[in-house]
C-alpha cells in the first residue's frame, strides 16, 4: 500500500492527526542455512517487501494495534504486557512490547496500524520484519519520552529475545538482524556468534536473483524447527567430548568433524554435518562472490539445498520440485530453499534475458506436479529499520 492510503486508512481508524511511518524489512537469505543458532556466518539481504507502521501516541496506557490484511483489531494493556501470548495476531507485537518494558524502555501508549508486504508463512521473515518494526516505533518513542532510546543492532536483539521467549520459537538472530540492519543493494556477511557484520555489494553480472514461493505454508514448522535446534546442541554436547575447544558446531572444521563425528548417532550426523558443510559453503560463496565467480556461487546454492534436502530434512516435496525444476532450465545455474524450510521460498540465479521465460516454465511444471501455482517476485535489496520521512 502506498504511503499516502495507508495515513488515509490511519486517519479513518484513529482520527485526523499527526502520523509517523516506520519500516523494517523482509529479508531473502542467499546461503547459510540453518547455521545461525549454531554459531555460523550467513549471507541475507534485506528486502523492499517490508512491514510498514502508521504510529501515533495516544496518551494512554494502552497499545492499539490494527492491520491492513486483516480484520482483528486489539488492544494492549501496558500493565497486563505479559497476558497476550496466545492472541492469534498481535502477539509478535505484544512480545515485542513486553521484552522492551522489561529491558527498562519507557512503553508509550499509541495507535498503530501494520502494513506488510511481506507474505506471510514464505520464509522470507515477515515475523522479523512486524517485530522490528514495533521495535523501531517503541524505541523512538520511548526516547522522546525520556527513555532509553536503541540502535539498529539492538532492535534485532530485543526482537529476537520477544520471538524466543514470548512466541517460543527458538530462532536464531538472522531474520531481525537482516530486517534491521540490512542495506540498500548490499547483502550482509553476519558472524551470527559475534554479530560482525560486513556488507557486500551484491553482483551477479548476467544473472538475477528469482524469489519463488512455493506457496506450500509452513503448519507444523515451528515443532520441528526448535527439534532441530535441540539435535543440534545435542550433537555439540557429544563432539566436545572429542573437540572441547569448539564453542558452537560453526567452530569445528570439515576435517575435525569428520574424525570426531563417529560418536554421533545417524540422525545427530546427518544434522551436524549439514550444519559443518554449510559453514563451509558460505565461506567458498563469498569468495566466489568477490571474484565473480557467479557460477561457482550458483553450484554452491545447489549443494546447500541437498544438504538441507538430505542431512537437515527442512524441505518437502514442494520445495524440492520447486527447485528441481528450476535447476533443470537451462538458464539457471543454482537454486535452494530459503528460510526455515518446510515451504516457503526457493531463491534462484537465472541469466537474466531468460527470467520470464524461466518463469513460465517452471510456474507451469510446478502447478501441474502440485495443482497450485507459485508466485515469483521481483524484488530490489533496500534498507533495514528506518523512521519513514
Ligand atoms: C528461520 C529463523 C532463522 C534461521 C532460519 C534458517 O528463518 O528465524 O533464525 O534459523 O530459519 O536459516
Amino acid at each position: 500500500m502506498e504511503n499516502t492510503e495507508l495515513k488515509q486508512k490511519f486517519a479513518e481508524l484513529y482520527g485526523e492527526g499527526e502520523i509517523r511511518l516506520f519500516a523494517a524489512a523482509g529479508r531473502v537469505n542467499l546461503i547459510g542455512e540453518h547455521i545461525d543458532y549454531c554459531g555460523g556466518k550467513v549471507f541475507p539481504a534485506a528486502l523492499n517487501l517490508c512491514c510498514t507502521v502508521a504510529a501515533r501516541k495516544n496518551n494512554e496506557k494502552k497499545i492499539r494495534l490494527a492491520a491492513t490484511t486483516i480484520e482483528d483489531k486489539v488492544t494492549l494493556d501496558l500493565g497486563k504486557l505479559d497476558s497476550y501470548r496466545d492472541l492469534p495476531w498481535g502477539a509478535y507485537q505484544a512480545g515485542v512490547a513486553y521484552i522492551m518494558a522489561q529491558e527498562g524502555y519507557e512503553i508509550v501508549g499509541c495507535d498503530l496500524l501494520f502494513d506488510c508486504t511481506v507474505p506471510f508463512g514464505s520464509g522470507l521473515s515477515s515475523s522479523a520484519a512486524i517485530e522490528v518494526a514495533t521495535a523501531k516505533t517503541l524505541a523512538v518513542f520511548s526516547e522522546e519520552a525520556g527513555g532509553k532510546s536503541a540502535d539498529n543492532p539492538t532492535l534485532a536483539i530485543l526482537s529476537q529475545k520477544a520471538e524466543n521467549e514470548y512466541t517460543n520459537v527458538a530462532c536464531g538472530i538472522m531474520d531481525q538482524y537482516a530486517s534491521a540492519c540490512g542495506k540498500q543493494h548490499r547483502a550482509m556477511l553476519l558472524d551470527c556468534k559475534t554479530l560482525e557484520c560486513s556488507y557486500v555489494p551484491l553482483d551477479f553480472g548476467e544473472y538475477t536473483l528469482v524469489i519463488a514461493n512455493s506457496n506450500k505454508r509452513r503448519s507444523l514448522q515451528e515443532g520441528k524447527y526448535n527439534e532441530r535446534r535441540a539435535e543440534c546442541e545435542e550433537a555439540l554436547a557429544i563432539l566436545q567430548k572429542s573437540l572441547p575447544e569448539a564453542t558452537c558446531l560453526a567452530d569445528i572444521t570439515p576435517k575435525d568433524f569428520k574424525k570426531a563425528s563417529k560418536a554421533l548417532s545417524p540422525v545427530l550426523l546427518k544434522r551436524a554435518r549439514h550444519v559443518v558443510t554449510e559453514c563451509a559453503r558460505v565461506k567458498e560463496a563469498a569468495e566466489a562472490l568477490e571474484k565473480g565467480k557467479v557460477k561457482a556461487f550458483g553450484k554452491l546454492l545447489n549443494e546447500s539445498h541437498f544438504s538441507l534436502r538430505d542431512d537437515y530434512e527442512v524441505t518437502g516435496k514442494e520445495l524440492d520440485a520447486l527447485t528441481e525444476y528450476s535447476r533443470n532450465f537451462k538458464g539457471c545455474i543454482g537454486s535452494r530453499m530459503t528460510g526455515a524450510g518446510f515451504g516457503g521460498c526457493t531463491v534462484s540465479l537465472v541469466k537474466t534475458e531468460l527470467v520470464p521465460a524461466f518463469i513460465d516454465t517452471v510456474g507451469k511444471a510446478y502447478e501441474s506436479a502440485v495443482g497450485y501455482a507459485a508466485d515469483f517476485y521481483t524484488t530490489t535489496i533496500e534498507d533495514g529499520a528506518r523512521e519513514v520521512l
